[in-house]
């Protein structure tokens, strides 16, 4: 029979859907059909309030008209360009737009399409810095145990989440782990940053001890942890961090794909905590999900340690078709137009109190293990039952969502990140339908 592009009959079968277990949901779908504000609704016109802002991405609300119409216009007036030996000025001006709200000298961002290529070209840019300051033998790379850096080679191997590792083979060789942060036995219940385990970041110390600092590139960390869960930074933690890699020459990358754009209450995590890595990976909140876009921003000496050489060789060998698409750069400009404006990051770190008692009051529902704030967002721990880790977890996701509620679920782990629109008595919604949610799953 002869190809065909004609209309066929809808069914779910054709599209192999990514992290999710295709059978069972094909089998009893969740379906979102439109989006405004802080809801989605599904396709028979339900209603459900986006309590993780998509997927972390949303942080503006949804359908914004500013990013709608900035969008229409460049498609408009130039819908491609490369920026291999060529660019466009939408590229130049959101860079000097990023780099002017930037902590320190973090001031040159390198562009790409999602949270998974800002990793890997993050990771690449720090083999290349220390090969081009004579130190190429510094090419082993650290990450964290229940660290997520996306789903490339890179990420996975530096990431420590068993699931997204232990199919894929031998991963990128000469990586080696911190422990991560999680001590619910010491912790457990914190509000904000929990209290216990700054030492943890000392076991960088033993990892240059077995390796010699002369063979180790960089350490990369989630500054809050998010897929894992939610798991703020013990207090001290990320600072320690600093100090060790400055002390032996380690560069520091802080993956904010997730906390970047305003999630703490603050521009970047590196503000909100005040701890400057030497690159930075963004994606997600850059271009609140309308187009896709990531992003590494890197620090000065990092930047100009590469530009060396001769001024017609290229610097770094490393990009993408669509590395500042104008349709990206034209939405992401937008959505910073919005931030300033509604002044958001600043709504999110005043709502935090607020999100933080509602999501406490949440302790004492039966079978709830831990809860974790930061910012606007939070992880919950249910206790699995027995034999089947994840099912409870996977019942309260549900059944929040039948409740008209979305959140995110890993296990039995649950985690929520409204956009930063969301009002008081919406939080309170969250709060009742998840409580609800969880005790109906139980
Ligand atoms: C910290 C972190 N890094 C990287 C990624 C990967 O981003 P993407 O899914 O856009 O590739 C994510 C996605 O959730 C993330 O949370």
């Amino acid at each position: 029979m002869a190809a065909s592009t004609a209309p066929v009959a809808n069914n779910l079968e054709a599209f192999f859907m990514p992290f999710t277990a295709n059978r069972q949901f094909k089998k009893n779908p969740r379906l979102l059909a439109k989006a405004k504000g802080v809801h989605y609704w599904t396709p028979d016109g339900r209603r459900v309030i986006d309590g993780t802002a998509g997927l972390w991405c949303v942080n503006a609300g949804h359908g914004r008209e500013e990013i709608k119409q900035a969008i229409a216009a460049q498609l408009e007036e130039m819908d491609y360009a490369p920026t291999f030996q060529m660019g466009h000025p939408r590229a130049f001006e959101l860079a000097a737009r990023h780099a002017a709200m930037l902590p320190g000298d973090l001031d040159h961002a390198f562009y790409c399409n999602s949270g998974s290529e800002a990793v890997d070209s993050a990771l690449k840019i720090a083999l290349a810095y220390q090969r081009a300051r004579g130190e190429g033998t510094r090419t082993r790379l650290i990450g964290r145990e229940r660290g997520y850096h996306g789903v490339g080679f890179g990420g996975i191997s530096v990431g420590g989440m068993a699931n997204n590792r232990k199919f894929f083979g031998s991963l990128l060789p000469g990586v080696d782990h911190l422990p991560h942060t999680h001590l619910p036995q010491k912790n457990a219940f914190s509000r904000g940053q929990p209290e216990h385990g700054a030492e943890l970041a000392d076991e960088l110390e033993r990892i240059v001890a077995l390796h010699d600092a002369s063979t180790i590139a960089a350490v990369i960390v989630e500054p809050c942890a998010g897929s894992t869960g939610y798991l703020p930074p013990p207090k001290g933690y990320l600072q320690r961090l600093r100090e060790i890699c400055t002390k032996h020459g380690i560069l520091l990358i802080f993956d904010e794909v997730i906390t970047g754009f305003g999630r703490l209450g603050a521009s970047f995590a590196a503000e909100y905590f005040g701890v400057i890595p030497d690159l930075m990976t963004v994606a997600k909140g850059i271009s609140n999900a309308t187009v896709p876009m990531g992003g590494v921003f890197v620090r000065k000496p990092v930047y100009e340690a590469l530009m060396t050489g001769p001024e017609n060789a290229i610097e770094l060998f490393h990009g993408y078709t669509y590395s500042a698409h104008p349709l990206a750069c034209a939405a992401a400009g937008a959505v910073l137009d919005i931030y300033r404006k509604d002044g958001l990051f600043q709504r999110a770190a005043e709502l935090s109190p607020y999100w933080e008692d509602g999501v406490h009051s949440l302790k004492g529902t039966p079978g709830v293990t831990d809860i974790r704030n930061l910012g606007l967002a939070a992880g919950i721990d249910l206790e699995s039952k027995p034999g089947a880790v994840g099912a409870r977890g996977y019942g309260a996701f549900v059944k929040a969502f039948e409740l008209g509620l979305m959140v995110r679920q890993t296990g039995d782990t649950l985690a929520m990140s409204p956009p930063l629109i969301v009002e008081k008595n919406q939080i309170d919604e969250i709060i009742d339908i998840f409580g609800k949610a969880i005790r109906q799953a139980a």
